[in-house]
């Protein structure tokens, strides 16, 4: 398939972009590498840089070749700086998301893999998480993936484009060349290896006065191969549809620091903090839908394969990639 692939120089977008590549997909990747890095985009890609708002980019994306689909991956992702400046994750993830989305109607571009989020479905009580869960996210990254989803399933009905939402849980881990390297890390898997490295004085534990198990917040972590997976297994599908992500597995904060220590093979210092403004208490996937629909399993799902994975590229890559981000 020839495929566009938004933020391709970014942590899941690289990894998604070459195993695409693998399995002989023809990928031209746009990003702006004000988050990622030329570095980790795959040579056999074709490259544009520049923003996926800016419609004279997408004008040159669009008169190389025509698509058979569009992974949209480019997107603001932290839920803490959306609680800040909501202003960043409307303009990016909604109106620079439209516009892409309008150049491929006129392109007649038939599919698009949009990644969203579990955080749409804001700070359940039940767990596991199934698609049919009230969606009512706690901060505006949710509300911004929620709003395109909303987008995306009216220009499918009027359309007739096909768009299939993943909606990832964690994102973590690492394949030997490509891992985490954000500008300003905030991710709690990255900066517990970094502290484990030295690079970073403690973890901060952003609340303990949860109602979890030990306090701190539960996630799904999912390893970046997985998530990878589920885009390639997804171009198949010719129905508008959307799925979760995760492995159905919830890790504490406590739990993934002390996983980490077994790991690294070493005491992982710590300071409690208070909690982080928008975080949900816990947050699980259920699978089922996508295994049993898309065939999907993961090969990484525990939690030590997937820190053991990251842990591997951070002693390989300790100041990240060579050419820092643009952001920086
Ligand atoms: N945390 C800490 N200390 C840190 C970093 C994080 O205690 O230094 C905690 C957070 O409060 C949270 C958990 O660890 O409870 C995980 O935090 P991350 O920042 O790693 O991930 P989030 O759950 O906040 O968000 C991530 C992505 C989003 C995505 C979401 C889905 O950033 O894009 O997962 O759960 F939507």
């Amino acid at each position: 398939m020839k495929i566009l692939l938004t933020g391709g120089a970014g942590y899941i977008g690289s990894v998604t972009t070459k195993e695409l590549l693998d399995r002989g997909h023809d990928v031209t990747v746009i990003d702006h590498l004000q988050e990622g890095h030329r570095e980790a985009v795959d040579k056999r890609a074709d490259f544009i840089e520049g923003n996926i708002g800016d419609s004279k980019v997408l004008k040159k994306a669009f008169s190389k070749k025509s698509y058979d689909a569009v992974v949209h991956f480019a997107a603001s992702c932290l839920v803490g700086e959306s609680m800040e400046n909501p202003s960043l994750y409307y303009q990016n993830n909604v109106l620079a998301s439209l516009v892409l989305l309008e150049a491929m109607r006129e392109n007649k571009t038939p599919k698009m893999i949009f990644s969203s989020s579990c955080a749409i479905y804001g700070d359940p009580d039940e767990m596991p998480i199934t698609e049919d869960n009230p969606r009512n996210p706690t901060h505006p990254y949710g509300e911004s993936k929620l709003a395109f989803e909303r987008i995306l399933k009216w220009y499918s009905r009027a359309y007739g484009m096909k768009a299939i939402s993943l909606r990832y849980f964690n994102a973590a881990g690492a394949t030997d060349e490509l891992g985490e390297d954000h500008a300003q890390e905030t991710h709690l898997v990255p900066n517990v290896l970094k502290t484990a490295m030295g690079q970073l004085p403690f973890v901060e534990i952003y609340g303990t006065d949860y109602l979890t198990q030990d306090g701190t917040c539960v996630r799904d972590y999912i390893h970046i191969l997985d998530i990878a997976e589920a885009h390639i297994l997804a171009l198949n599908l010719e129905a508008s549809d959307s799925f979760n992500l995760g492995n159905g597995n919830g890790y504490s904060v406590l739990e993934v620091i002390e996983a980490a220590e077994k790991i690294c093979g070493v005491k992982i210092p710590t300071q409690k903090s208070k909690r982080r403004p928008g975080d949900p208490a816990c947050l699980i996937a259920s699978a089922k839908k996508i295994q049993e629909e898309l065939g999907w399993f993961p090969k990484y799902p525990t939690l030590d394969e997937i820190i053991s994975s990251a842990w591997k590229w951070l002693q390989k890559h300790p100041a990240g990639y060579a050419e820092p981000a643009k952001h920086r």
